[in-house]
């Protein structure tokens, strides 16, 4: 017998006159309706909602949430979008009234806590970028991406210089040239060598006064630090540019080395990343950044400041470039991430990347003895295998092993990106992982490396979806119960 309770709707389980709640007749004299409420308001038949009983309610919910991979559940070695585990007592402490139920329309003098907690996160993100000045609005790493380049443009038209081009390198994630089109600015690739790194004759090359920012992940979309970053950044500013690093990869360098130190201007952190905030469906997020101090008059307004009178939002900044959010920055996800900062401490941050840059060797170590990895003697925090040749041999591409790997109960790792690698798989376990859930999650990459090639194709058969065209999915949705009514 199937068990319907999660496939079905609600609507479908519906058997008139169930109830979840039974109310005790009234004992207060009743007044019709009508004599209470306006004609307009009253509705003219019961509204169409499904009546069911508590307990189908409750298994129907609790059903529905196990059919989704999360990192409470399974291994998630998701390249590039680093899915850490997210520890409970953050989520607890980010739950407390005083920090749930506060209204970002209070004055200052009622939420110093809370401005506090912000001010000192600025302090500590500062200190790990190495530059001086944060802005904690933006609510996602692309779009403290554009904050940054929206801040680099006012900087220039302040100086009254001219600057249209921001150069990326070709291995770059998506939101680098798309946020620097949406500050207005030109944009231009600059190649990667065979061996992952920028390519700095092409960079040398491209370099002229028109170049306002060159972005920068490091450790790169490969996992592999640039060995001449310090070079790359003075040939950048050589030319008046400044140097932006995507720090989407800050997980693999926290507390070993500052972008500030090795030549970026200005910066983004993902808190929910590299500092375990909740990260799913596209939120929420946060996208704090970090900018040398030439930089600091254009961040946007209000930041946190602190005088004689205590903490406060700072308004008065009339080089802003304005605000990018509304309030303060997504909060909740910055309340988490403070947490996590004085949890772990400076020696307990840096501890974090070591551990996370030696469970991603030791996973390299296995993984390349039967999946090729074009760029992977070492790495940093993830590398990135190719199943290119697996497809010309055998047909089975990246999406094939992939999908495969949800039936093996692992979320699937990030598959065609960097679009430098053919057939691109990028796996990134983070530091949270045990020695012996990176073993069975090579084992089990080594079994469907030897299934047949049909078995593949057909994956993943355990979810209760297998391949939904995924643009279609997201371009036309059906959110009602049904589409034509
Ligand atoms: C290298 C890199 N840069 C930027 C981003 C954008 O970050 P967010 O997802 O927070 O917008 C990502 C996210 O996936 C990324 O991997």
């Amino acid at each position: 017998m199937r068990n319907t309770l999660s496939s079905e709707l609600l609507f479908e389980l519906s058997k008139p006159g169930c109830r979840a709640a039974e109310l005790p007749p009234c004992d207060v004299p009743v007044r019709p309706i009508d004599e209470l409420l306006p004609a307009e308001a009253l509705a003219t038949e019961p509204l169409p909602l499904p009546e069911l009983a508590e307990p189908q309610i409750v298994r129907h919910f609790v059903n529905l949430s196990t059919l989704n991979m999360s990192v409470d559940a399974n291994f998630y070695p998701l390249g590039s979008c680093t899915m850490k585990y997210n520890p409970k007592r953050n989520e607890r402490l980010a739950g407390l009234p005083g920090f749930a139920n506060l209204h970002p329309y209070q004055p200052d003098e009622t939420i110093q806590g809370m401005l506090e907690l912000l001010y000192q996160s600025q302090h500590m993100l500062s200190e790990l970028a190495g530059l001086p000045a944060v802005s904690l609005q933006p609510s996602a790493g692309a779009q403290g991406e554009l904050t940054s380049l929206l801040v680099a443009a006012a900087y220039f038209r302040d100086r009254g210089e001219p600057k249209q081009l921001v150069l990326i390198p070709d291995g770059a994630h998506g939101t680098n040239p798309a946020s620097a089109a949406m500050a207005g600015f030109e944009t231009a690739a600059v190649k990667s060598t065979p061996e992952g790194f920028v390519d700095i004759d092409d960079l040398a090359a491209r370099l002229d006064d028109r170049v306002g920012v060159f972005m920068i992940t490091n450790p790169n979309t490969l996992g592999i630090f640039e060995p001449r970053m310090a070079e790359i950044a003075r040939r950048v500013h050589d030319v008046g540019g400044l140097v932006y690093l995507d720090g989407a990869n800050m997980n693999a360098i926290l507390g070993i080395t500052r972008p500030g130190d090795f030549g970026a201007d200005l910066m983004h952190f993902n808190p929910h990343k590299t500092f375990s905030g909740p990260h799913g469906g596209g939120g929420p997020g946060a996208g704090p950044i970090a900018v040398a101090e030439k930089l600091a008059p254009f961040l946007p307004s209000p930041v946190v400041v602190k005088d004689s009178r205590g903490y406060r939002l700072d308004y008065d900044r009339p080089k802003s470039i304005g605000r990018v959010r509304s309030f303060f920055g997504n909060v909740g996800v910055l309340v988490r991430m403070y947490c996590y900062l004085l949890t772990h401490g400076p020696d307990g941050l840096r501890r974090i990347a070591e551990d996370a840059v030696l469970n991603a060797n030791y996973l390299l170590s296995r993984v390349r003895r039967f999946l090729a990895v074009p760029q992977g003697d070492r790495c940093m925090h993830e590398f990135v295998a190719s199943a290119a040749k697996l497809k010309a041999d055998r047909g089975v591409a990246a999406m094939d092993v992939a999908k495969r790997l949800l039936d093996y109960g692992f979320h699937a790792p990030t598959v065609y990106f960097p679009l430098i690698v053919k057939e691109a798989i990028m796996i990134e376990p983070t530091e949270t992982e045990s020695r012996e859930t990176l073993d069975a999650f090579a084992d089990a990459l080594e079994c469907i490396l030897q299934e047949p090639a049909e078995t593949l194709h057909d994956a993943p058969v355990t979810t209760p979806v297998s391949r939904p065209d995924e643009v279609r999915a997201s371009r036309q949705p059906i959110l009602k119960w049904k589409p034509d009514e």
